[in-house]
């Protein structure tokens, strides 16, 4: 994970680079860092355990002048966050200051070779092993940095994105990226600004180049970009436009990013549904998906490769594509499908759903997926992201930026574009009937009105929450579409207020979970209108008979669920493959009020990062 971010030009650097560090703290917070280069040619590097204010704290009275400067925030990998494994770091001579993304895995090896070589080193991580390699290589061979950087990154196994400065040159910063995440920002001419995502240093530039996995780029004050292979052949580069508004980065009067996330939906839902459903005919069109269309039509199967949220999403996609398309379906844990020598046929679509796009394991499954001939789509929601670089086609869910480590919006924008996939794909395949095609696309469209009315509902979850802060452990029970739902509003909780919470197949408590069950563990049952409702309703009441409590979320004015219940959120009906969206607001809502009763860190839960770019 990490979050990079560098500066070129003739601006001070520092307010530039603790901006962007700021914004790409949700990658990463265990530790941030600083090095600039000012106008005596000294390189300057401070940084310091936590997070990045603590890193502002602890510069306001140090000199920061400079026009050239990198800086880091953590999460850490290799090393203890601590102030000597933070970036950036410096090589033995101290002539260059080096910051990274990712995981050198063969620095073992490297290190030793380097410690045979009288190199010391400070810190316990993978980086200072390759800040050094540089330098060693450049001693040896009395050869200019760029040309030593592209030789130890031959040598390095892994994946990188990396900045670096030398002092007595405050007019250069080296970059290069391998599977980790870069964009170069250009500003005034011969002005440059780096960063791991180009929304993070938006309000500078909204002009963008990514460079490719092997490639370098020289960032040099007053001189056009330059991008190289590691074999020091020019590159040609193309530059790419991001239109985003810096008020999409902030809170907007909201304590936090993810209640202003939760509340989005109602917008989230109509952007992503904008121009795809004709109000006026029902007909749904995805530019991705039409443009394939043979593909999915002559799909064997769908294997759906994600992570978290996004694979929780990918289980409602199992029964939609399942349900309606009658296309078998799989539902793969990226990290686990990679290294399973699973069978992939030429003619499998593999689905690559993630919010960020950079996640590592997603990326690695594509990788593989693509080296078995199968087409691979993607489902994203940062554009020009990895994943959706390295797909053959795919949708946006355009949710705007995500920026509260839990995700919401997005897991919901996610099950929107499968269910306008699967009514696509179905309606060419012949295995929908037009009445249920137009009952879905109408609900589709309906469902901002829906989510609206289901947000009015967060003052009673906040008070629900205050009568649950205090339990240890939670149950979620769902069925059918539900289960994931179950799923993701359990991981909710566990993720924000540190509190184990599990979901279930209601109908599989009674097979051992059932155990659990006294008076102090809160079950949520998710009892809504569907084709296992009377099923859920039994396992409820097994659970209920055990002396379990209940909350349930239920369909508003349901008599018969409120009877059983203890507590209950009452939440509008839609058609049953869209129950989820709805459902899943609350679950949001009361995991959100029950870590702030906790006093957790919302935004920013411990030991996790928004985008896992480490396998
Ligand atoms: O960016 P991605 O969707 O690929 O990320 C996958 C997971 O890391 C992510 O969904 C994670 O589980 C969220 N923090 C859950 O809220």
């Amino acid at each position: 994970m990490c979050g990079i971010v560098g500066y070129v030009g003739n601006k001070t650097a520092c307010p530039i680079l603790l901006n962007g560090l700021h914004r790409l703290e949700y990658r990463g917070y265990d530790s941030a860092g600083v090095a600039i280069i000012g106008a005596d040619n000294e390189l300057k590097i401070y940084k310091c355990k936590g997070k990045v204010d603590e890193l502002e704290n602890f510069i306001a009275d140090k000199d920061t002048e400079g026009t050239v400067g990198i800086a880091h925030t953590r999460w850490a990998t290799h090393g203890a966050p601590n102030n000597i494994n933070a970036h950036p770091h410096l090589s033995q001579s101290g002539q260059i200051a080096m910051i990274h993304n990712g995981i050198i895995e063969n620095f073992r090896v490297l290190k030793e070779a380097l410690d045979k070589e009288g190199f010391d080193f400070r810190s316990s991580t993978d980086s200072e092993v390759l800040v050094n390699l540089i330098e060693h290589i450049r001693n040896v061979n009395g050869c200019p940095l760029e040309d030593a950087v592209r030789v130890a990154l031959k040598r390095a196994v892994g994946a990188y994105a990396i900045a670096i400065i030398e002092k007595g040159n405050p007019n250069r910063i080296i970059a290069a990226k391998q599977s980790s995440p870069m964009a170069i920002g250009l500003g005034e001419p011969g002005e440059y600004y780096l960063s791991s995502d180009a929304a993070s240093i938006i309000e500078y530039t909204k002009d963008f180049v990514y460079i490719n996995d092997g490639e370098m780029a020289v960032l040099e004050k007053g001189k056009p970009l330059q991008v190289f292979s590691l074999d020091n052949e020019p590159v040609a580069f193309s530059t790419a436009r991001l239109d985003l508004s810096i008020s999409q980065l902030e809170k907007g009067g909201y304590e936090h990013f993810m209640l202003k996330e939760i509340n989005e939906q109602p917008k989230t839902i109509i952007d992503c549904t904008r121009g795809r459903i004709s109000p006026e005919t029902l007909e749904i069109t995805l530019n991705g998906v039409a443009n394939n269309i043979d593909r999915f039509l002559n799909a064997r199967r769908i294997i759906f490769v994600a992570c978290g949220t996004s694979w929780h999403a990918a289980l409602i996609g199992e029964h939609l594509f399942e349900d309606i398309c009658r296309i078998p379906v799989e539902v793969e844990y990226a990290s686990e499908f990679r290294y399973r020598n699973p069978v992939i046929f030429p003619d499998d679509v593999v689905i690559a759903v993630s919010q960020s796009g950079e996640t590592a394991d997603t990326l690695a499954a594509i990788e593989l997926a693509r080296k078995s001939g199968a087409f691979v789509y993607g489902i994203n929601n940062v554009i020009g992201s990895s994943i959706a670089r390295a797909t053959d086609s795919g949708t946006y869910i355009h949710v705007g930026p995500e920026i509260g480590v839990a995700s919401t919006k997005a897991f919901t924008g996610q099950v929107t574009v499968m269910t306008m996939m699967a009514l696509m794909i179905a309606k060419r395949k012949g295995t929908v009937s037009d009445e249920y095609y137009r009952e879905v696309s109408a609900a589709l469209l309906k469902l901002p009105e829906l989510i609206e009315e289901t947000l009015k509902l967060d003052g009673e979850i906040a008070e629900m929450a205050k009568i649950f802060t205090y339990a240890r452990n939670f149950i979620y029970l769902g069925r059918g579409y539900n289960y994931p739902t179950a799923l993701e509003g359990a991981l909710k909780l566990k993720e924000i207020s540190y509190v184990h919470a599990e979901g279930y197949p209601a109908a599989e408590m009674k097979h051992g979970a059932i155990a659990l069950i006294d008076a102090e563990m809160p079950s949520v049952a998710i009892v809504t209108p569907d084709s296992t409702y009377e099923k859920t309703l039994s396992n409820v009441e097994e659970v209920k008979a055990r002396g379990g409590k209940i909350i349930s979320v239920m369909a508003k004015g349901d008599e018969l669920v409120r009877r059983i219940s203890d507590f209950t959120i009452e939440v509008p009906v839609t058609t049953e493959c869209l129950m989820p969206i709805v459902v899943s607001v609350p679950l949001q809502l009361l995991a959100y009020h029950i870590a702030v009763n906790k006093g957790r860190n919302v935004d920013q839960p411990r030991n996790l990062a928004k985008s896992v770019t480490v396998e």
